[in-house]
């Protein structure tokens, strides 16, 4: 799952830390975080796999366009991990399989 990331933090003294768990792991991760970039700052990059053909995906446009970033946070389904901030304690899951009808994405 985690791999070395390809992305790098700028130095901030003054950033809280804050924990939250994917599939069960915990990731470190800063105050004012969405949860992609905490994820991608700890090397996960695949948040979902496609309905279809199960293929890997993660976050891609950062602004809540693309929805490639789909992850279950708190047993919420169909959560754009680019438009949530994290919260201490978050329980982040990845997502598998179709995206509900109707299904709100939610924009905290
Ligand atoms: S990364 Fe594109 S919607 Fe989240």
């Amino acid at each position: 799952m985690p791999s070395a990331s390809k992305f790098s933090r700028l130095p901030d003294a003054a950033a809280r830390p804050v924990t939250i768990t994917f599939e069960g792991a915990e990731v470190a991760a800063r105050e004012g975080d969405s949860v992609a970039a905490a994820l991608l700052a700890q090397g996960i990059t695949t948040t979902r796999a496609t309905p279809v053909s199960g293929a890997p995906r993660g976050p891609f446009c950062m602004m809540g366009v693309c929805f490639e970033c789909l992850v279950e946070i708190d047993g919420e389904a169909n959560r754009q991990a680019c438009m949530v901030a994290v919260r201490e304690g978050m329980a982040v899951r990845p997502m598998h399989g179709a995206r509900a009808p109707g299904a709100e994405s939610g924009d905290d």
